[in-house]
């Protein structure tokens, strides 16, 4: 009879068993505006191991996927790669339907599975480089710390060469289709990216150093199986997407200027403009981003490959405008580096909302190369010159280093 829900066959011994997510719009304050999927994989030696599982209210289409192939009860290890709820959510119930004989983990996912489910899960550690027989195959397990929790590790099948990333590699997108060859490009770049910009940031030096370390290990790949998205099966997409790895940890800066800001009255919004001409003015690529549209996650996709961060705010109460206030919180937490920019805003009497802009940005380290940029009530031709020339002055110092 046919099922609601199958595996799919990767390779000769591994299936896709993990669950899609259409509807999630909202991953932790980062708007997922194609959904995402929670990848689970099976692989099929003499022994069974079932490699992480899936988000709490998934585990009913993962499990009737992996009974698609066989009885959950013949799995005989359940490896945890990663200890995110959207991954480990369904570990205690799987757990206890699976019965499996080692539940395995990182040495740090020991206490970290502990303060998550509080219900004695016995959890095996592994060393970094230490496998497990299947007895006809085995797996390789490679720490992989801080990419992007401390306990995240991945795992590696040698004998149908499938590395399996937890996080690494993936980005938030709900689709039929399992891999990334299937997909439309523009699609597939812009969702990398900005899975990078939001997740895997912050931790860009430390990615920089487990990829040298995956890089050493010399492994052969030929499917590429992230816990999140459609998976890379291609050469020359994993060559692309590991070199955007690289290229984006650096975050080397570009001619793009990002400007960010809000309005109030319109004052705001005409000051931004004008500033957006200067950068042009001055060679630079402006990306105004109005935040009553966009969201701060798009801004942080943005922000990546920019070289820029000019922010705008108008006084509210003697503070910053909700919406910019959000974003910049948002983005200090993601660290950004190798940007110049400057803070402006308009203002009614008080005044106080551009400096609180600057007070981030300098906080964020931005190299500040325009003084703070002040207009009361609404810009006059006059004002708007001096946004304009202001803009300049951001992408004259912006050009001295790309
Ligand atoms: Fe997809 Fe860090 O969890």
């Amino acid at each position: 009879m046919t099922q609601a829900f199958e595996a799919l066959k990767l390779t000769d011994k591994v299936y896709w068993v993990g669950a899609i997510d259409w509807s999630i719009r909202n991953f932790h304050g980062y708007l997922t505006s194609r959904g995402t999927t929670y990848n689970a994989f099976l692989v099929v030696g003499e022994k069974t191991a079932l490699i992480d599982t899936v988000k709490p209210g998934f585990g009913d289409e993962m499990m009737a996927r992996i009974a698609s192939v066989m009885d959950p009860s013949e799995i005989d290890f359940v490896i945890s790669n990663h200890a995110e709820m959207d991954h480990s959510g369904c570990l205690p119930e799987t757990v206890a339907t699976v019965r499996p004989e080692k539940l395995i983990a990182s040495k740090a996912a020991v206490p970290a599975l502990a303060q998550h489910f509080h219900n004695g899960l016995d959890v095996t550690a592994v060393a970094n480089g230490e496998t497990l027989s299947l007895g006809d195959s085995e797996l390789t397990f490679v720490e992989t710390k801080m990419l992007h929790w401390p306990e995240s590790m991945v795992t590696y099948f040698g004998a149908d060469s499938v590395l399996f990333s937890q996080d690494a590699f993936g980005m938030h997108l709900a689709s039929a289709e399992r891999y990334v060859d299937e997909l439309p490009w523009d699609i597939v770049e812009y969702e990398t990216a900005k899975y990078f910009a939001n997740i895997v940031l912050p931790y860009a030096p430390v990615v920089l150093k487990a990829l040298s370390a995956l890089d050493d290990l010399n492994l052969d790949v030929d499917l590429l199986a992230t816990d999140h998205g459609p998976l890379w099966r291609q050469t020359e997409h994993m060559d692309w997407v590991t070199g955007k790895y690289h290229e984006w940890s650096k975050q080397e800066p570009s001619k793009k200027a990002v400007v960010v800001y809000d309005t109030m009255w319109g004052s705001t919004d005409k000051m931004a403009r004008a500033i957006g001409e200067g950068l042009s003015d001055g060679g630079a690529h402006p990306k105004l981003m109005p935040l009553g549209g966009t969201h701060r996650s798009d801004v942080a996709t943005e922000v990546l490959t920019a070289g820029a961060l000019v922010v705008g705010s108008p006084t509210l109460n003697k503070t910053l405008y909700p919406t910019v206030a959000d974003v910049l919180a948002y983005l200090t937490g993601l660290t950004p580096k190798n940007l110049v920019g400057g803070a402006f805003g308009s203002h009614g009497w008080g005044g106080q909302g551009s400096a609180h802009v600057k007070e981030a940005l300098e906080k964020m380290k931005v190299d500040l190369v325009a003084e703070e940029l002040k207009i009361q009530y609404v810009p006059d031709g006059d004002g708007l010159a001096q946004c304009r020339a202001w803009g300049k002055t951001i992408a004259d110092a912006l050009m001295e280093r790309v």
